[in-house]
């Protein structure tokens, strides 16, 4: 009696639950209403199935109760009854299935005028490529990855020059027009996932994975990795920007192609003074952003999955054999070049190496060294060094 007066609870709990609760999916911002559609039939469905089994339950409970000198029927076999069940369930599984199969193939099948956009998905950030004014992205293999081409495209196809870098976690899309979005991963499994597009799709190391959508509604979107990708996998994440053609058009315009990312920048005498310095650290900050180093390292003084930013110029750290050495720009230069080869204590050695040239180098450094003491006191010691 108590099973079944709780099992009847159970059920009018969660259908109340499902009517009442205050969580459910963000507005639709793409064109996969569909989506939803199917996952409302199978909500529905299973929704169905869950209250009538558990009614059919509470039934037989009250109903076959145990009751003194009464014996239970034995009836193994019913053949009209197994008929039945095995009809309704099957016909319930097509139900819950098909219409998913339906959406999937329309969701990998791309409209002939999509414009296409890559997503490259690596430990801990998301980089984007779109393939410029001859619309085809340039071949790209793993071997080319290197400093200067965190692409890794090939630099012997003409189709690749033209194509828009974006190495930060923020890409532009036009309102309303279809988009292909080309996947790849350069380490782990990751997951471009942004709910409110109804969007997501494994990137796969090794292989180019495909989805589309039009964008509805403008807006600035949270992407995110759904996919367990390692200690940095809750920090990265990056945004989408859906937006007017116009400042679409004039965003992509800003943007470098790869042929001009190629060329050496004329070496540039560092700017004096102040002003030199505080631009400096200004990059540093900016590449902090970019190269996904904040996914790992606040500026807060909290520890994330490495050490907080907040004061670590001029500390002395502690080493896993017990060797200790100061923080310093050695340290941190010689650090980021090759994370692996020291390990500190109380971090897991999981930083990932990443492509810097040595002006961003000294950039990012410059810019740890600005959070490491006071502003008054870091002032004076740039004024000392030089
Ligand atoms: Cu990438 Cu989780």
């Amino acid at each position: 009696m108590i099973m079944a007066v709780a099992l009847l609870l159970i059920v009018i709990g969660s259908v109340l639950f499902h009517w009442l609760n205050p969580w459910w999916t963000t507005p639709l911002a793409s064109n996969w209403q569909e989506m939803d559609d199917t996952l409302t039939i199978t909500l529905v469905i299973t929704g169905i199935f869950f209250v009538a089994i558990n009614l059919f339950v509470v039934y037989t409970l009250l109903r076959f109760r145990h009751r003194e000198g009464r014996r239970a029927a034995h009836e193994p076999e019913n053949r009209k009854l197994e008929r039945w069940l095995i009809g309704g369930t099957s016909v319930g599984i097509m139900a819950l299935l098909a219409p998913g199969l339906v959406v999937y193939a329309n969701y990998v099948r791309s409209p002939h005028d999509a414009m296409e956009l890559e997503v490259l998905g690596q430990q801990w950030q998301w980089h984007f490529r779109f393939p410029g004014a001859d619309g085809k992205l340039g071949a790209t293999d793993a071997r080319f990855v290197k400093e200067g081409n965190p692409f890794g495209l090939d630099p012997d196809d003409p189709a690749g020059q033209d194509d828009i870098l974006i190495a930060a976690n923020e890409v532009h899309l036009p309102l309303g027009k279809p988009v292909l979005v080309l996947m790849r991963s350069h380490d782990v499994l990751h997951d471009f996932y942004v709910p409110p597009f109804r969007a997501r799709m494994n990137t796969v190391p090794g292989q180019v994975s495909r989805f589309w959508f039009t964008p509805t509604v403008e807006g600035r979107y949270e992407a995110l990795c759904a996919q367990l990708c390692g200690v940095g996998h809750p920090n990265m994440r990056g945004f989408v920007v859906v937006e007017d053609e116009a400042s679409f058009n004039a965003w992509l315009a800003a943007q470098p192609t790869f042929a001009k990312t190629q060329v050496k920048a004329p070496a540039v005498p560092p700017a004096e003074g102040e002003a030199g310095a505080g631009a400096r650290v200004e990059q540093g900050r900016a590449l902090a952003e970019s190269k996904g180093c904040v996914a790992c390292h606040t500026i807060d003084g909290t520890p994330r999955v490495g050490p907080t930013w907040k004061g670590l110029y001029g500390k002395t750290e502690t080493m896993v054999d017990g060797s200790t050495a100061q923080v310093d720009e050695n340290y941190l230069r010689s650090f980021i070049r090759d994370p692996q080869a020291r390990q500190v204590k109380g971090f897991a050695p999981v930083m990932p190496k990443l492509d810097m040239n040595d002006e961003e180098l000294a950039a990012l450094v410059a810019y740890i060294q600005s959070l490491g003491s006071p502003p008054a006191q870091a002032a004076t010691e740039q004024k000392a060094q030089r």
